[in-house]
């Protein structure tokens, strides 16, 4: 068995992606950017300001952060997997993901997670900085206006009331601080597959993964 790891812009498919692949190669997956969601919407919860770091990581150190096979999640035994896909968590995740101590407890716990083999991650830094050694990196882009159309069918579908263009200006405003921050930045790392999916269905794009990876010889 071997580790995939996905890195991206915001919603640049990379769940629906691992997901998929998850299934076929019978792996779990595990979506990194809900557990900084989970400590947001934590921090949210207890009025916790977003901007101080000691504050945070205080909060996502007494967190139990669960991540179920199924893909909900839970803290401190509460499923959040619907609280933590709302805009404000969404703009609270990219803020707590920019402190170092915060990333460190989190990146510590995707690595033991990871461990065993078996795993399809998506995130900014799984290639780069959780599993730099996994066989597969896969760095997953699309145009920013696909993007935001995309998780606007997404919420919408999911019966949230969303607005096409401030999903649009939040996806920039996210874009610009997960790149330029100085702790771990979405990077492209030079032994990243590029996929640009913005032309792409979503079984294009798994059927190319899966062609990759038999192509290197990794499918077991
Ligand atoms: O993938 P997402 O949109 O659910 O991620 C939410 C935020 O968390 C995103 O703005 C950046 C941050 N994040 C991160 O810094 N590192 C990760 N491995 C995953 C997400």
């Amino acid at each position: 068995m071997i580790n995939i790891a996905i890195d991206g812009p915001s919603a640049s498919g990379k769940s629906t992606i691992a997901k998929q692949l998850a299934k076929k190669l019978g792996y779990i997956h595990i979506d990194t950017g809900a557990m900084y969601r989970a400590v947001a919407l934590e921090c949210l919860n207890r009025n916790v300001d977003l901007d101080n770091e000691t504050a945070c990581y205080d909060v996502a150190r007494v967190s139990d952060i669960s991540l179920k096979t199924d893909g909900s999640i839970f803290v401190n035994g509460d499923d959040v997997s619907r609280l933590i896909r709302t805009d404000a968590v969404s703009q609270g995740a990219s803020k707590v993901s920019k402190f170092k101590s915060v990333r460190e407890l989190l990146v510590d716990k995707q690595r033991k997670i990871a461990a065993k083999k078996g795993f399809v991650l998506d995130g900014r830094d799984i290639t780069s900085v959780v599993l730099p050694d996994a066989e597969v990196k896969i760095y997953q882009t699309a145009d920013v206006a696909v993007r935001a159309k995309r998780r606007f069918d997404e919420l919408s579908a999911a019966g949230f009331d969303v607005n096409y263009d401030s999903l649009f200006d939040e996806l920039v405003e996210r874009d610009e601080r997960d790149m330029n921050r100085s702790e771990s930045p979405l990077v492209k790392v030079a032994d990243a597959l590029e996929i640009n999916t913005t032309h792409l269905s979503v079984d294009e794009v798994v059927n190319l993964v899966m062609g990759y990876i038999e192509s290197r010889g990794l499918n077991d």
